[in-house]
This record gives structure tokens, sequence and C-alpha cells, in this order.
């Protein structure tokens, strides 16, 4: 028989063991909601450090500076990459200057050639091109533009790299005195031709092919890239606008492009559209024609601006030959120079509603292009620097 006494012992054992039971529940619980708040702290640390990471390589390639909005295939370059590739833009690598800058010859590790621009004026008019030039050439793609490959912006330096055209701007090869220091050949009239072709491909792919069509505004010869067999690229978007559509156009209060090249209805009144892109073609026509540039004050009187002087001439059989560029002498037939002569006429109409579509222009220039490829498949093989042509066809026979 149990005492009272032992009774109450084992009473009082089997609260202490319930009360041993909860309390160590209540610990591990306690241990596993501090070890659960330990590890949600550890995550939020690790994802901020990442953030942090990420911002900081952000700003090392230069991008919290400049929002670019692109699409996939433009590489961002660090300045340190680019400086590399063109041995710390070494002056022998200079290959020409403009508006933006120097360009540079470069390498890229891969072995690729480029040509890098570096941004030598700062201000809004420049940041605004680089940023036009970068968003418009990572949505355009046509054989007949030259190829932005990447670019690099931070807060001192903007760069843009493109693909490397061996024979560079089509002016160094028309005005071989220019001042340039790439080797200066003069291009004979079937490569002047393709030229004309593949530059009128160009505009025709930015007036025709893109919705919304892209106004050039900056059409001129040293913005045609010539690449090692001298087929040509329209280059430099920086000045291009987004047409709303082809017949309204835009009205700037800020006329830009370059003198000689811009079309008097947007020099006047600043309404713009793609017709203004014609006219500047037709001006860089006359250029393959005459071997002239577009503004020579030297000239005689009535000769120095290369439209005035040429349009009268451009309709009549007898007078266009008198216009020719005398290094093309024996190259052209009579028949050739009348159709090319009388589409640069009707370019340069002062009339924008007069000049032909892109589109026309390339549908005139494509049998004188073929023509000339099968002549000189038939016959010897054309020279590109030939003084005199190889081919059958004579001046003044057709
Ligand atoms: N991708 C390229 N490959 C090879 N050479 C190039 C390339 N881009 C430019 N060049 C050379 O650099 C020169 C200067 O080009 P840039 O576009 O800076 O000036 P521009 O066309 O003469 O004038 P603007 O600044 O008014 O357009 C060209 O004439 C050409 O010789
Ligand atoms: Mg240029």
């Amino acid at each position: 028989m149990e005492t009272t006494d032992n009774v109450y012992y084992r009473r009082k054992e089997r609260t202490a063991l319930v009360a041993i039971v909860v309390l160590a529940s209540v610990a591990v619980a306690s241990l596993l909601v501090a070890f659960s708040y330990y590890c949600y702290i550890r995550n939020k640390l690790s994802k901020r450090n990442n953030a942090l990471k990420k911002g900081e390589k952000h700003e090392e390639n230069g991008l919290a500076n400049v929002q670019v909005d692109t699409e996939k295939g433009i590489q961002v370059f660090t300045f340190k990459q680019l400086h590399y590739a063109t041995g710390g833009f070494s002056k022998s690598n200079v290959v020409g200057h403009g508006g933006f800058g120097s360009v540079y010859r470069g390498v890229l590790p891969d072995g690729r050639k480029v040509a890098i621009k570096l941004m030598d004026r700062g201000g809004m008019q420049g940041e605004e091109e680089f940023k036009m030039e970068v968003e418009l050439l990572s949505r355009l793609h046509s054989p007949y533009l030259l190829a932005l490959i990447g670019y690099c912006s931070d807060n001192h330096h903007k760069l843009l790299v493109y693909e490397f055209m061996a024979n560079g701007g089509l002016q160094e090869h028309l005005y071989p005195n220019s001042g340039s220091n790439a080797p200066s050949l003069n291009l004979d009239w079937e490569t002047r031709l393709r030229i004309a072709l593949e530059a009128a491909k160009g505009l025709e792919y930015l007036h025709e092919h893109v919705s919304p069509p892209v106004i050039h505004r900056d059409f001129k010869s040293s913005n045609i890239l010539l690449d090692k067999r001298f087929h040509a690229k329209v280059s430099d978007f920086g000045l291009a606008k987004l047409g709303s559509d082809k017949a309204g156009g835009h009205v700037s209060t800020r006329v830009l492009g370059t003198q000689g090249y811009v079309a008097p209805e947007y020099a006047l009144t600043g309404h713009l559209t793609t017709k203004s892109d014609v006219y500047s073609y037709g001006v860089v026509l006359l250029e393959l024609l005459t071997g002239r540039v577009p503004v020579d004050m030297k000239r005689p009187p009535g000769e120095g601006i290369l439209v005035s002087w040429a349009l009268p001439h451009l309709t009549d059989r007898e007078k266009v030959v008198q216009i020719m560029d005398p290094a093309l002498e024996g190259q052209y037939s009579m028949k050739e120079v009348i159709q090319v002569a009388a589409i640069a006429a009707m370019c340069v109409q002062p009339e924008a509603d007069y000049r032909p579509l892109m589109a026309d222009v390339v549908q005139s220039l494509l049998p004188l292009v073929k023509n000339h490829r099968s002549t000189s498949k038939a016959g010897s093989s054309s020279s590109l620097h030939a003084t005199k042509s190889p081919t059958s066809l004579d001046l003044g026979k057709n």
C-alpha cells in the first residue's frame, strides 16, 4: 500500500517532468525561430551585397551615366579595354577626325579590327548624338549601313566602336589632296556607279524598310565609308531623326547638317522629310560625276556651289560631258552618263515633291551596275584604280 507521502512525491515528480518537457520544447522552438531569423537576415544581406557589386560593375562600364536603350548584340566596353585596343590611343592609329572627335584604328582581343571614335566635345549636343547613334544602330541592320559593334560611356569618356572600313571615307578618294593620311586612289567609273547604288540602298533601307522611317540628316561623301573591296556603307546617325510619317515630316527650329548638302526647304524653313536626304544624295551623286566638292568658293564665279553650277548642264546631252570628272575620261558611255545625270538632276530639285523616292533611285541605278558587272565579267577584268576603263562601252558611241 502506497503511503500518502509517496503519492504526493510522485505527483510532484510528474509535474516537474512536464515542466521540463514544456521548457525544453519552448527552448527548441525559440532556437528554431532565432535560426530562421538569422537565415532570413543573412539572405537579405547577401542579396544586397550582390546588388551593390552589380551596381559597381555598371558604374565601371559607365552605364550609370547614360541610359541607352539597346537591343542584343551591342557590346559595352570599358575605357581600359578600348585604351588597350588602340595602343593607348596612339597618334599612329588615328585614321581621321570629324565633328564628334578623332577616329582610331583598333584591334579587339578576339582579333577583330575596329574603328573607335573618341568624343572630344562635351555638352548636350554631343550626348544626344552619342545616344541617338547607339540606339538607332543597335536596331538597324543592313549590309549598306555601317555596323556598330559596341560603345563605352562613363563620366569622362564616350566612345563608339564600329566595324573597320579599310578604305575610309568616299571623299578621301574623290579629293585625294584633302589632307588625309589614307592612301588615295582615284575611283573608276564602275566603282563610282556601284558606290552610288550601295549608298542609295542604305538610304532606301532607312526611308522605306524601317518604321517609322529614319531621316539621316547628315548624308554626305565623308559619311559613305568604303571597305577593302570598295563596297560602300552609310555611317553617322548622330543627327538622324525618326520621321512621324513620310509626307508630314518634322519642323525643326535648329537646322543641322553639313554646308552644301542641306536641302533648301530644310535650310529655309526647318521642314525636314526623307526628301531632304534625297537632296543630299543628289549632291553626292554630283560629286561622283564631277569630282568636285559641294562648296568651293575658290572656283571662278558661278562655279563655287556645285548644285547651281551643275544643274543647267545635267539635262543637256552636249553640256553634261563638260562637267564630268576629267579622271573618268574614256570610262563611261553617254547613255550611262545621261541616265545618272538625270537622276542627280531630279534629286536636287528645289521642290521636294519633285524629287524621287530612294527606291526609285535604286531601281534606276541597278541596271547600270548590272550591265557593268556583266561586261567586266565577259571582257577583261575591270581594275578598280584604272584611269581608263577596260569595258567595251565608249564615250559618245551610245
Ligand atoms: N568605321 C570606320 N572605319 C575606318 N575609317 C573610319 C571609320 N569611321 C570613320 N573613319 C574615318 O574617320 C574620318 C572621320 O570620320 P567622322 O565620321 O568622325 O567625321 P566626318 O564624317 O568627316 O565628319 P562629321 O563629324 O561631320 O560626320 C572618316 O573620313 C574616315 O576616314
Ligand atoms: Mg562621319
